[in-house]
């Protein structure tokens, strides 16, 4: 059992290779209980693997971790009995309906009838499919297979459940809609793993990010940690006259050293930290020097920014231990 106290997940120095290709090269993580953590990485980074290895479907190289209280290696059935898992390719079967998948499943988890039977309606009326339940599976859309495939991961009432891209595909209003019944889970106390392509679900989802590089974990925080770790933010001016973009750059010019002027656009990018201090310390200079404005956006780094600057180039890593 775990206790508030502990963990949903711990890892350390976590290693898998494929031969001589090495995917984990020692990671750490830590998932407290009751959260959603989301691990990023470019395709092929070891997002999959490390799914796999934390839910017993492969073993690590090296590293030990715990999941919902129980060692990896010493107690997987245990892990097993805890967890679910949404793969990232669906596990429904297409031959039989969305009631026989989520029966056969019930009966997987020996619910007994009447309590097997009553799991799968509440979890086909959760999952908007109730209407869908007696058709087979090849006739659902890819979001309808998709909830499916995350109820059949409900039936065991798992503590810890991984959902490897549990959106990748999904039109907006389903992807929504997935993040609505994550939400749910997450109110419910269960501790979410969630890997995904989209950086805007880990932003919107994950109470801490992890990306993934190269082996390693190369940035762990919240979304807004991370951001704060790249630089960029900066407030765009735009004038209707080459003379206001002129005089801009002279009212700026004593404190923004680095503005960088666009003639072409009509336009002017101050350096800004995303404070509302600065940004007012900023239109009180260009008014304190009549400098008329056309328009003004402020730009802070959004999690893609994160991730350009983190991943791929192994030159860039030292924004992330910095
Ligand atoms: N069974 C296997 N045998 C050999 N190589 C494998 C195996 N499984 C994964 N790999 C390799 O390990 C690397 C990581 O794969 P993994 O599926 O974990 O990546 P991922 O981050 O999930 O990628 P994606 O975003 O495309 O799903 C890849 O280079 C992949 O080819
Ligand atoms: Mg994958």
């Amino acid at each position: 059992m775990t206790t508030p106290s502990q963990p949903a997940i711990t890892a350390t120095g976590l290693r898998r290779s494929f031969g001589d290709h090495v995917v984990l090269d020692g990671i750490d993580l830590n998932v407290p209980r009751g959260t959603v953590f989301a691990l990023l990485g470019a395709n092929g980074a070891g997002k999959t693997t490390t799914v796999k290895i934390l839910s017993t479907l492969i073993r690590a190289d090296g590293g030990s971790a715990r999941v919902a209280g129980h060692d990896l290696t010493a107690e997987p059935d245990a892990v097993r009995a805890a967890i679910g898992v949404t793969g990232q390719f669906s596990a429904v079967d297409n031959l039989l309906t969305g009631l026989e998948n989520l029966t056969l499943m019930a009966d997987l988890h020996h619910l007994g009838r009447a309590a097997g039977r009553r799991r799968v309606a509440e979890l086909l009326d959760q999952f908007d499919l109730a209407d869908a339940a007696k058709k087979p599976v090849a006739t659902y859309s890819g979001g309808m297979r998709r909830r499916l495939d995350l109820a059949m991961t409900l039936i065991g009432t798992p503590q810890v459940i991984f959902l490897d891209e549990p959106t990748t595909g999904l039109d907006p209003r389903s992807r929504r809609g997935m993040w609505q019944i994550v939400r749910e889970l997450v109110t419910d106390g269960v501790t979410i793993f969630l890997t995904t392509q989209y950086l805007e679900e880990a932003d919107e989802l994950a109470d801490r990010i992890a990306v993934l590089d190269h082996g390693k974990i190369v940035a762990e925080g919240t979304a807004d940690e991370l951001k704060r770790r790249i630089p960029g933010g900066h407030v765009q001016l735009r004038f209707a006259t080459l003379r206001d973009l002129e005089s801009a750059v002279r009212a700026v010019s004593s404190t923004a050293g680095q503005a960088s002027r666009d003639s072409d656009g009509l336009a002017l990018r101050v350096p800004h930290d995303g404070s509302l201090r600065a940004l007012k310390a900023l239109l009180d200079r260009l008014d304190a020097n009549a400098v008329e404005v056309d328009s003004l956006s402020v730009h802070t780094p959004d999690l893609d920014d994160v991730f350009l600057a983190l991943t791929g180039n192994p030159d860039n890593q030292k924004v992330a231990t910095r």
